[in-house]
């Protein structure tokens, strides 16, 4: 018996080793099959951003507000939008609508109150929309009762709360402000002879986030808030909180790459770890890092789940392209994308986005506002906003196609950046004219201009005076004309929407590959799950432009198309100007 057992020993140990390595082999396929990005609903959600004071007025003020957003909800849910990221609705005396503070568990007055906010809340909920809170807390309104503190005596207890510099050590080391008129971010406060650091407008005070009772206090209104059940934040201008307070002499052309110089301050990753200990882990909330660094590893770090640290980079890089897209050129905008995709393609996530109310009309920037061109424009960027691999991130308005206002004067702008730029300009000699021109295209009250309901007086906002003028061609471009047109872009968004929900592992998650990249006129890729594939074909430019398939394509059913038909002469794919089309890959 011992024998026989010494026999087969040898035969009992190969078929081990098979079996073993077999094992191994098989692991390492069903690894190759299983997509390294997990599904979290974050990931899939369609976010739409609603900018409150120019939503729905309810009251006739001529400001938006909560009851107006309440009224329109069946509006949102018709859309087919997951989840709404609201502009800062918490107490502020309005220097820069809302994103300066004055306390952070009050409802502007504007805006209604803690009543409405919690029936707007359990209103979103129960039609299955989640609420994204914008959490801005680099700054706070000088009118914020720290401040008032802070400013009264070198001695009090929330002195610290904010970055002083004391005059006896004369002037404080040059910091670029983006609002100040003077773009000095320092400011001479008599009442205890020292400046104050302010990154943004004089009325927007820099918090100090190296002080631990102030991080604790932010973690305090972060549970409050999620307490209350909201389900994220977005997390305002977060990337420049940290500063490394020896304030070194910023070297020439840090103006050309104020990130590099203002953001990732030396322990920002650490405060976002804490952040995450004491707030985020202990609720089913997601996080957008406004801002993420300036290059996709910098972004990767706020988003990498291993760091425990937020969910979603929202970079500003697809959107910093100047004037417009056609100036800046679309080989150079596609390799953006295609380079932050590549960095993400394991591990993080990122948004989408192409507008929100820090930016003209989309239609604007990357399409053609036209008559001829607008509607297929605006189609084909929600094409593209929702074909792509991140979470979609689109601006209230822009699913009707809205366009810049293009105000003629400065007394119609009320945006503190435009209006303290223009004064700067002025007080130095310079080209006003000129500035005005450039606004049109790029200032950010164009992207605030009230939404447009109806055919009624102010686009069926307000029964008031609104508080921005509203665009002139609301008479066409208003959500009652085109919820009757079944080609309008708003139709479009909502077949678009469904179409990515209908094939989530494809539209979400499929890997994203970029097709002729040195074409100058389109933006093609494929996404491919481990079922299917598809091929997004984008026509950025106003003229009929032409793309070749690629060797090995062939093409099957059409999922959408914004202008059809397709030509198509054997690969050779014409599209008409702004065409935008989806179609499976057999
Ligand atoms: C917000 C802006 C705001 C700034 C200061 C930004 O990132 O999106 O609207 O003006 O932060 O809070």
């Amino acid at each position: 018996m011992f024998n026989k057992i010494k026999q087969l020993l040898p035969f009992f140990c190969y078929s081990f080793l098979l079996s073993f390595l077999f094992c191994i082999n098989a692991c390492n396929t069903k690894k190759e099959n299983t997509k390294a990005i997990k599904n979290d609903w974050w990931k899939e959600a369609v976010v739409y951003q609603i900018y409150p004071r120019s939503f729905k007025d309810s009251d006739g003020d001529g400001v938006g507000d909560l009851k107006g957003i309440i009224s329109k909800l069946d509006y949102v849910k018709s859309l087919g939008v997951d989840a709404v990221w609201l502009n800062p609705i918490y107490a502020s005396p309005n220097d820069d609508n809302g994103y300066d503070i004055s306390n952070y568990r009050e409802i502007m007055k504007d805006f209604g109150t803690m009543k409405d906010f919690d029936l707007l809340l359990k209103e979103m909920h129960s039609r299955g929309i989640k609420l994204i809170m914008d959490l801005v807390v680099n700054h706070s309104s000088d009118e914020h009762e720290w401040f008032k503190q802070a400013r009264s005596s070198r001695t009090n207890p929330y002195r610290n709360y904010y970055h002083w510099w004391p005059v006896e050590k004369g002037k404080p080391p040059y910091r670029w402000s983006f609002f100040d008129v003077n773009s000095d971010a320092w400011k001479f406060d008599s009442l205890t002879n020292s400046y104050y650091l302010h990154y943004f407008s004089r009325k927007q005070p820099d918090l100090n986030w190296e002080n631990p009772k102030l991080r604790n206090e932010v973690y305090d209104i972060m549970k409050y808030w999620a307490d209350k059940g909201i389900d994220g934040f977005r997390m305002d201008a977060f990337q420049f909180a940290s500063k490394d307070t020896t304030w070194p002499e910023l070297p020439k052309g840090y103006e050309k790459n104020v990130i590099k110089y203002y953001g990732l301050g030396p322990h920002l990753h650490e405060y976002i770890k804490e952040m995450n200990k004491e707030v985020l882990s202990k609720y089913d909330i997601m996080t957008v890092a406004e801002g993420a660094g300036s290059s996709p590893n910098e972004a990767l770090d706020f988003v990498d789940p291993q760091r425990k640290e937020l969910n979603i980079a929202y970079h500003f890089e697809g959107v910093d392209v100047g004037k417009n897209i056609s100036e800046f050129g679309l080989e150079k905008y596609k390799a953006i994308y295609s380079r932050y995709d590549s960095v993400f393609a394991e591990k993080g996530w990122l948004s989408i986005f192409l507008a929100n109310h820090d930016q003209p009309r989309m239609v604007n920037k990357f399409g053609n506002d036209a008559p001829e061109f607008r509607e297929a424009s605006s189609k084909m960027l929600t094409t593209f906003i929702l074909s792509m691999r991140g979470t979609a991130f689109y601006y209230n308005g822009d699913e009707l196609g809205m366009t810049n206002i293009k105000f003629n004067s400065i007394t119609d702008y009320n945006d503190v950046a435009t209006k303290n730029k223009y004064l700067e300009i002025q007080n130095k000699g310079g080209d006003t004219t000129a500035y005005i021109e450039l606004q049109k295209l790029t200032s950010r009250d164009n992207g605030r201009t009230p939404f447009q309901w109806d055919t009624a007086a102010n686009a069926g906002f307000t029964t008031g005076t609104p508080w921005l003028k509203v665009n002139s061609n609301y008479k066409y471009i208003n959500v009652v004309t085109e919820i009757d047109d079944k080609n309008s872009p708003l139709n479009y968004f909502k077949q678009m929407i469904q179409l990515r929900k209908n094939n989530k592992e494809l539209f979400v998650y499929g890997k994203y590959e970029l097709i002729d990249k040195a074409n100058p006129n389109v933006f093609a890729y494929s996404r491919t799950s481990a079922k299917e594939k598809i091929l997004v074909l984008l026509n950025f430019n106003k003229e009929i432009s032409r793309i070749v398939l690629p060797k090995g394509y062939s093409l099957g059913d059409e999922l959408i198309n914004n202008l059809q038909p397709l030509k198509l002469q054997g690969s050779d794919i014409s599209l008409q100007p702004f065409q935008a089309c989806i179609i499976k890959l057999k």
